[in-house]
């Protein structure tokens, strides 16, 4: 048996997403980190920037610690890598160690050589009345460095993306969202106490998600079963947000076998 199995849903126009199915997180993780190392090389020889949407969360911790390990070991450049965090809890300062900024620079930034001025990560301490226009900014300096051209995701356990909550519209941008209550006391393990978990949060729209090039979504354990289910096993639909990448025409699911345990084997073609 190989590491991993691809399952292609049935072809129809409404489900494109494409399901790899891992064994352990770790070899999932290895496998994007290593497509993130062939576009990061092909754009150092064309001479461009390669733009790369992040996520936080458990889901691509692994994937960091192998870039990482790609930089320092094989001397992987991120020079020309350009990034855009998802989200970013609101308020909250940067140095709080529960913040998103924080996260992104104990996790990665901290250890690679990407130039400071090429980090984006939406801000927490924004002022309330400044936050639409600072939006504005944020989805204008991601279409003047020409879009995102892979956009890493984890998913919410009710399938939410970035911080687009189930019922976000398709078309929304980025802005100021209010949190649930079931993802606020998910995260709160991140917390050292749960009241700290803020109310609110800036994220990009599951617009913005959705004009990336390539996307690829990580979803690992059986805390993720009922996501991924509904997500890749059900018909697409605003109250799972992750389902709304069925209609891209470049999105993978990288998942391991535990995630995968809620589909239905019927339904997807197994491929090697
Ligand atoms: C947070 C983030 C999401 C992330 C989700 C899942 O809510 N805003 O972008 O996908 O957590 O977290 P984890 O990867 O820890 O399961």
């Amino acid at each position: 048996m190989t590491n991993q199995q691809t399952h292609k849903r049935e072809a129809t126009q409404q489900n494109l997403a494409k399901i790899k199915v891992f064994k352990s997180p770790i070899e999932g993780s290895d496998f994007v980190a290593k497509q993130i190392e062939s576009l990061i090389k092909r754009k150092q020889k064309q001479n461009e920037s390669c733009v790369l949407g992040l996520a936080t969360g458990l889901s691509p911790v692994l994937l960091y610690k192998k870039l990482i390990e790609l930089h320092k070991q094989k001397g992987l450049s991120f020079e020309n890598v350009i990034t855009f965090n998802l989200d970013e809890y609101y308020p909250i300062p940067k140095e709080n160690p529960f913040s998103y900024n924080y996260f992104m620079y104990d996790q990665l930034f901290d250890h690679i050589d990407i130039k400071r001025e090429n980090i984006h990560i939406p801000d927490g301490t924004i002022a309330l009345d400044e936050v639409n226009p600072y939006c504005d900014a944020y989805e204008n300096k991601i279409k003047a460095a020409g879009g995102i051209d892979l956009q890493i995701l984890g998913m919410g356990s009710n399938a939410h993306i970035g911080f687009n909550e189930p019922g976000s519209s398709r078309t929304s941008n980025t802005r100021l969202v209010q949190l649930e209550e079931e993802t606020r006391q998910a995260n709160s393990i991140h917390f050292d106490d749960p009241k700290k978990v803020p109310k609110a949060a800036i994220t990009v729209g599951i617009n913005t998600i959705l004009q990336a090039k390539e996307i690829v979504l990580l979803a690992w354990g059986k805390r993720k079963i009922e996501a991924v289910k509904k997500s890749v096993g059900e018909a697409a639909s605003i109250q799972v947000p992750a389902s709304l990448l069925q209609n891209h025409q470049n999105c993978s699911f990288i998942i391991d076998e535990e995630a995968a345990q809620g589909l239905n084997k019927k339904t997807f073609q197994k491929k090697d």
